[in-house]
Parts: structure tokens; sequence; C-alpha cells
């Protein structure tokens, strides 16, 4: 079985050398492992909850979408998307807004912080929340099962979200599959082997400490510059120094491979400066990056051609999304009024035996028969004796489609105590059955 795995990248700021190495590395070598299938995708419905400025939106999905692709995302293998090119997403986030419990919503950690720091403020609690931000997780949910993944790569404060569209999927399975699993349950996979990448600082490189190095923005001198400012001690050149307790050699490390780190480590033990450090540390990144920057500076010349990538990456999504939502639109009940009802309503008359039933038998002396009993099983019509089963079968079906016009040409006699009328009822109501059903069956088709 192929394990669908598949994330989401929310479409504010521009990525730096933090979100390459913990988000943008790892899922494209996860994507190119046998046995999987990935989707990755912009998540910019999920920005503008973020984001109220346009043309921000507008660059971060262009910026974000070249980033991937140089780093050499092989869309042929991996279906790459804009969450806002699948309409399917919305259509189903109301499916799932209607399963899911507003209490839950509450205890979003997302949404609970938002009131945490308005209340610390002093202001009402839900002040400048939006329905956005407070419906996130079923957004999120709704991108999720839209795909039936198995396996969702996101970062820790994402955790409680996926747990959140487990439990949507299995409310819903319950309410509408009929002992079916309409949806897959999604796990949450943290990547324990990526450590997350230091900034300028030492903390976590992110935008929100100002502390990040830049991946293409800038060109190789703003990543040199970038690494120059990076924190270290003050010993100076030839003075020992730890290399397990400087963020430049976690850094330096995410770029290297076994031999080149012991080299570094073992340079710095023996007094390698700082300034020389760096150095080596902007070669090694430059090697790394500099080819996939030039991959970028083409993409970004050709905003084109990304617009074709997406649009050929939402119909392959497309095609897997739109026969999935009718399934489920059938499942809650949003169905089409004509054919599917009529052929169950005669479905369900048939079953309930409301109608009454020919059968054809043989008996003991080797010859054929039919008879016709009433709904509750009153014998109403008995044949005479065929020689021939096909015989019988010939005048069954001249019943079923003429009705009572064929009781005074047939060879068969009214049970005892039936009347003529009740026979010509129970064959046109018999009639009247076998033409809807051939109604339903072109229409079906
Ligand atoms: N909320 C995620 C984040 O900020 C992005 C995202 C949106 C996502 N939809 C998703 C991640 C679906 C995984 C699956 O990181």
């Amino acid at each position: 079985m192929t394990v669908r795995v598949l994330t989401g990248i929310t479409t504010t700021g521009t990525p730096h050398l933090g979100n390459y190495v913990g988000a943008i590395r790892p899922a494209i070598a996860a994507s190119r492992e046998a046995g999987v299938e990935s989707f990755f995708f912009l998540a910019d419905y999920h920005a503008l909850i973020k984001c109220d400025d346009p043309d921000r939106i507008e660059r971060s999905r262009l910026e974000i979408a070249a980033t991937w692709l140089a780093a050499g995302l092989d869309t042929e293998r991996v279906t790459f998307y804009r969450q806002s090119d699948i309409p399917e997403t919305t259509e189903l986030n109301w499916l799932l807004t209607c399963v899911t419990a507003k209490g839950q919503m509450n205890r979003a950690h997302a949404y609970k912080a938002s009131v945490d720091v308005n209340e610390a403020a002093g202001e009402e609690p839900d002040a400048n929340i939006t329905m956005g931000l407070y419906c996130y997780p079923i957004l999120m949910a709704a991108d999720i099962l839209l795909f039936n993944a198995h396996r969702v790569p996101v970062g820790r404060d994402q955790v409680q979200h996926i747990e959140m569209a487990r439990d949507v999927a299995q409310r819903f399975n319950h309410t509408f599959g009929k002992g079916r699993e309409l949806f897959v349950l999604p796990q949450a996979e943290i990547e324990e082997s990526v450590a997350t990448l230091p900034g300028l600082d030492g903390r976590k490189m992110s935008k929100s400490y100002d502390n990040t190095v830049p991946l293409f923005g800038g060109g190789a001198k703003a990543l040199k510059d970038a690494i120059a400012r990076i924190v270290t001690d003050s010993k100076l050149p030839g003075e020992p120094k730890d290399p397990d307790s400087a963020h430049l050699v976690t850094i330096h490390d995410a770029f290297a491979d076994a031999a080149t780190r012991e080299a570094f480590h073992a340079d710095l033990r023996a007094g390698l400066g700082w300034g020389d450090a760096k150095q080596r540390v902007v070669q090694l990144i430059e090697a790394h990056v500099g080819p996939m920057r030039e991959r970028y500076a083409d993409l970004m010349a050709h905003p084109e051609h990304i617009e074709d990538i997406l649009q050929a990456g939402a119909a392959k999504a497309r095609a897997a999304a739109t026969p999935f939502l009718a399934e489920l639109r059938h499942a809650v009940g949003l169905r089409p009024m004509l054919a599917v009802p009529q052929a169950k309503v005669a479905k369900a008359q048939a079953s309930k035996s409301e109608l009454p039933v020919f059968k054809q038998y043989r008996e003991a002396d080797g010859q054929f028969y039919f008879k016709l009993t009433a709904a509750d099983g009153v014998l109403l019509l008995q044949s005479q004796a065929f020689a021939e089963g096909r015989e019988a079968g010939a005048w069954v079906k001249r019943f079923k489609t003429e009705g009572a016009a064929v009781l005074g040409d047939a060879p068969v006699s009214l049970a005892e105590g039936v009347t003529h009328d009740a026979v010509e009822a129970a064959l046109a109501a018999l009639q009247a059955h076998e033409a809807e059903q051939a109604a339903a069956k072109p229409a079906k088709a």
C-alpha cells in the first residue's frame, strides 16, 4: 500500500535557512522514498487568516512556490498545488464544520493564545479574533481529510490540529459512514531527527525573533553577512573551542557530511579562529544553496511557469478530490433528486414485499408451472402445467409487462375465494413497478 503524506505551507513570509533545513529539505527527501505519495500545498486560505495585505499574500505564494521548486521538488512525483485552487476544500470545510463541536474549537491553542493576549491587555476575550482564526483547525482538517492522508509532517505547534482532524474524521465516519471508513484517520509526524536550526542569536531561527539567515534573498552577499553576525564566544584564534556549545557548528553540521563535520570539530578543538570557521560555513552553505539560488532566480523571472506547474498540480489533486467529494455529499444526503431516489423507492418497496410475486417452479410430475401470490403470501392465480419451462416464463413476462390484459388469454385459473378485481389490482401494481424500474435504469447509467 502506498502511504499518503500531506503537508501545507502557510504563505505569509519568505523562506529562510531554518525553513529549508527544518521543513523543505526533509519533505523533499521523504517524497523521494518508495511507496510514498506526497501532497504538498500552499496553504493560502490559511494565510488570509493571518494577513490582510494582498500584495504580501501574492508575493509570498510566489516565493514559496519558487523555493520548493528550486530546492528540487519533483512535481511529476509529488502533487504540488495551491489550497485555493481546490474548491472541494472549502466545500468539505463546511461538511466538517457541521460535525465539529464548538467546545473543541474553544480549546484550540491558537485561539486560546489570542484570548489570553486579549485578557492580559484588559480587552474583551474575543477582541479582534476572526471566525477564520477560530475555525482554523477545521479548514486544516479539510485539507488533510480530502486526500485521505495517512501521515502529516508538521511542527509541534500543529500536533493538536492533527488530533482535531482525527476526531472530526472519526465523528464523520461514525455519523455518515454506515460502517464504512469514509476518512482515513491521519497521524501527525514530527521529524525528530531534524534538529531545528538555531538562528543568529542561538534561539530557534524564526522571523519573529528577527534572527534569520536568508535562504536566497540578497544573494551570496546576504548569506555571508548574516553568517558573519552569528554570535560566538570570545575565544581567540589558537584557543581550543568546544564545537558542542556553538550554534555556528549546528548550522554548519546541517549542511555537512560526516567527514566534513569531524574535520570541522577537530579543527575548532585545535584552535581554528571563529573568523576562519565562519568562512568555511559560508563556503559550505553557498556550495549547497548557490545552484538552487540560480534556479530560484530563473523561476522568479517566469512566474507564468510557476502558474502552469501549480495549475497542473491542481488538476492532479482535483482528479482525486472531485469524485471523493461527490461521495461525501452523497453520504450526508446531498443527492441528485431524480434517478437515485426513484430506484431506491422501488427497491425499498420490493424488499418490503409490498408487491405481489410471480413464482415459477417444477413439480414432481416434471411439468412446469407458475403462480401469482399477493404480498402477504395469499395465492391469487395458478397456471396449468407446461411441458417447457420457457413457456411458463413467457407468460410470466407478458403478465409483468401487459398486466391484467393477459388474463383472458392465459391458461390460468383464479384461486379459490379470490375476486377478479383483486387479481387485476395485483397485476396492475406489478406492471407499474416493472415500468418504473425500466425507466429508472437508463437514467442511472
Ligand atoms: N497550519 C499549518 C502551519 O501553519 C499549515 C497547514 C495548513 C497544514 N493546512 C495544513 C499543515 C494541513 C499540514 C496539513 O504550519
